[in-house]
């Protein structure tokens, strides 16, 4: 589902063997990119909403397999009210607008996290969209949604004893939310804080990391390249010797 030839990845510099498969995004710095600009927080998480649909757009495009965003922790739950309304109704008037052009483009949408704690009209509106792409061919865009990755590892466990008297590491993995996606290969985090902050525990052992001052509005294409051409530079042992 790759959109571009070689010959162009070679042009945005990246090398089309090193483009990782799975990218993890931690997209932190909305608000103080807007307050920072003396807008009101929600300004923030609306040009935050620009900013990812030009990601993935991007990563669709040169084949990344999967994408995992953090759109909502489960320790965000501790907002003001306020701010939930507002990242409830950016969610739902996201996927209203860019449904089609994503399920166009091959995307298939998977919400990771629990679901049923937000407002019916929240849930409603992306189990539609997941049932409209599930079996789309092209990117995997996973949105973690209420999610908290120790949490998962608790579901996870209880589900692969559901199996087995004794899970091994692949009882656990094929129970992850994430399950079809694998590894993360790199986990982008913008806004300057270098923290996991419960994203993905299970999935980032042996991920790449890569940290950034510029607040996940800012985080453009050009941005996204510079993350990959370093991950592209980066010697992966996996525990190993050369
Ligand atoms: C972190 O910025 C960002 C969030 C908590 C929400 C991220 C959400 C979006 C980009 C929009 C909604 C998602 C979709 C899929 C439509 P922050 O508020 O923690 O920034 P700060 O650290 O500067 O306060």
């Amino acid at each position: 589902m790759r959109k571009y030839t070689d010959r162009e990845l070679k042009e945005f510099g990246l090398a089309p063997d090193r483009i990782p498969k799975h990218i993890a995004i931690v997209m932190d710095g909305n608000g103080r990119w807007a307050t920072g600009r003396g807008l009101p927080r929600a300004a923030g998480h609306r040009a935050g909403v620009n900013a990812l649909r030009d990601i993935i757009r991007f990563t669709s495009d040169i084949g990344v397999e999967s994408l995992t965003i953090y759109a909502f922790s489960t320790e965000n739950r501790k907002r003001p009210k306020d701010e939930i309304g507002i990242l409830c109704g950016l969610l739902i008037e996201y996927f209203n607008r860019e449904i089609d052009e994503l399920h166009q483009n091959g995307v298939r949408i998977k919400s990771i996290g629990d679901l049923s704690w937000f407002p019916t009209a929240v849930q409603e509106t992306v189990r539609a969209a997941e049932r409209k792409t599930a079996d789309n061919p092209g990117l995997k865009l996973n949105i973690a949604l209420n999610y908290g990755g120790r949490a998962e590892l608790v579901r996870a466990m209880r589900l692969a004893l559901s199996e087995t008297d004794e899970p091994d590491e692949a009882a656990i993995s094929r129970n992850l939310y994430t399950a079809d996606s694998g590894d993360v290969d790199l986990l982008i985090r913008t806004g300057g804080e270098e923290r996991v902050s419960n994203f993905l525990l299970w999935q980032i052992a042996y991920a790449e990391l890569y940290f950034t001052d510029v607040k996940w509005p800012d985080f453009t294409r050009d941005e996204l390249i510079k993350a990959l051409k370093d991950f592209a530079g980066r010697e992966r042992r996996f525990g190993g010797l050369k």
